[in-house]
């Protein structure tokens, strides 16, 4: 069942995380569906522009739709990634998305606000909530002084005015995370003095976290040792981490580089253990297990797992 995204954030706030997990085919929303039905959470489905263009919207709809008559008793909504305000639009006026994030943080304050705000009153004319994003995510080094470090995190005081200043109903941060398989060189941690302030800043404002994949080691040595040429030291965010940001605001997580690899490591081994093998199915099929296990386990470390009946009871309220 498609809910609002809001549904989901008011029995998730301050006590758990929601996965929202990209996805761009059939066999990704297959396993998203499998995992969350095996663990028993409530998750959120990405679409990001270039997902929408890899195949066709309308394809990627179709599969969704499909998957929910599939899947009868999940529960889930459906989310705009990084949108643009021309993207937001189309997807408020489809009828189908549950929020948008409209990412306007390579702007100026002013004019992320003025962007924000414009999407927040046509989405909120439709019943749909909205993301937005302050603060730039970055790379996170040892050896970069603190200050220099916190440059790029989100200004807590700025939060409060932004979302004052927008009506945005959930604010993405930049607490130290980036996208991608590398985003930390040495000692990893999320900025949790920021994330405490934004929390305490922002009260019932759920927070963001962009770039949450854990990149694991294992997953990194298995593709490389299959043909793969990633770099060793790619390194992600500690999944122990999840749950106490969760607990000061941070209630939807975005994943999706561990779900790249997940796909990468499969094809990678499957065709270098049958060198001699064309039909796609066989991978696909173990990819489909793979990811739904993946996701299983990932919402664990969420504290997602578990949370579904908890959402229905909330949702006849
Ligand atoms: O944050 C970006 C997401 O990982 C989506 O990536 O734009 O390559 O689909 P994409
Ligand atoms: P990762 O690259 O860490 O998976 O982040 C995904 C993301 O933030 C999607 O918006
Ligand atoms: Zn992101």
């Amino acid at each position: 069942m498609i809910v609002t995204t809001l549904d989901l954030f008011r029995v998730a706030y301050g006590k758990f995380a929601i996965g929202a997990y990209n996805i761009n085919n059939a066999e990704q929303t297959m396993g998203l569906f499998k995992g969350c039905m095996e663990s028993k959470a409530p998750f959120i489905i990405q679409i990001s522009k270039g997902a929408r263009k890899f195949t066709d919207k309308r394809m990627l709809e179709a599969i969704i739709r499909s998957a929910e008559e599939i899947f009868p008793d999940a529960i889930f909504a459906v989310h705009l990634d990084h949108g643009d305000e021309e993207t937001c639009y189309d997807c408020i006026d489809s009828g189908f998305y549950s929020s948008v994030m409209i990412d306007a943080s390579h702007e100026d304050f002013a004019n992320n606000v003025a962007i924000t705000k414009r999407v927040v009153d046509r989405a909120h004319a439709k019943g749909i909530s909205v993301e937005a994003e302050i603060g730039k995510l970055g790379g996170v080094e040892e050896d970069v002084k603190v200050d220099e470090g916190h440059a790029c995190l989100t200004d807590p005081v700025e939060a409060v005015e932004f979302v004052k200043q927008t009506g945005c109903d959930a604010l993405a941060a930049a607490i130290g995370t980036s996208h991608g398989a590398y985003k930390f060189k040495g000692h990893q941690s999320l900025h949790f003095d920021v994330i405490e302030k934004i929390g305490k800043a922002i009260p019932g404002t759920p927070i963001v976290m962009h770039g949450s994949s854990s990149v694991p080691k294992d997953e990194v040595l298995r593709i490389n040792a299959a043909g793969g040429k990633l770099d060793p030291s790619a390194c992600g965010v500690d999944e122990n981490e999840y749950l106490p940001a969760a607990k000061l605001g941070v209630t939807k997580i975005n994943i999706d580089t561990d779900g790249r690899l997940v796909w990468t490591r499969v094809h990678r081994e499957f065709f270098r253990d049958h060198p001699s093998e064309f039909d796609f199915r066989p991978p696909g099929k173990t990819f489909i297990d793979e990811y739904a296990k993946f996701i299983a386990a990932k919402n664990v470390k969420l504290g997602s797992a578990g949370q579904l009946e908890a959402v229905r009871a909330a949702l006849k309220k």
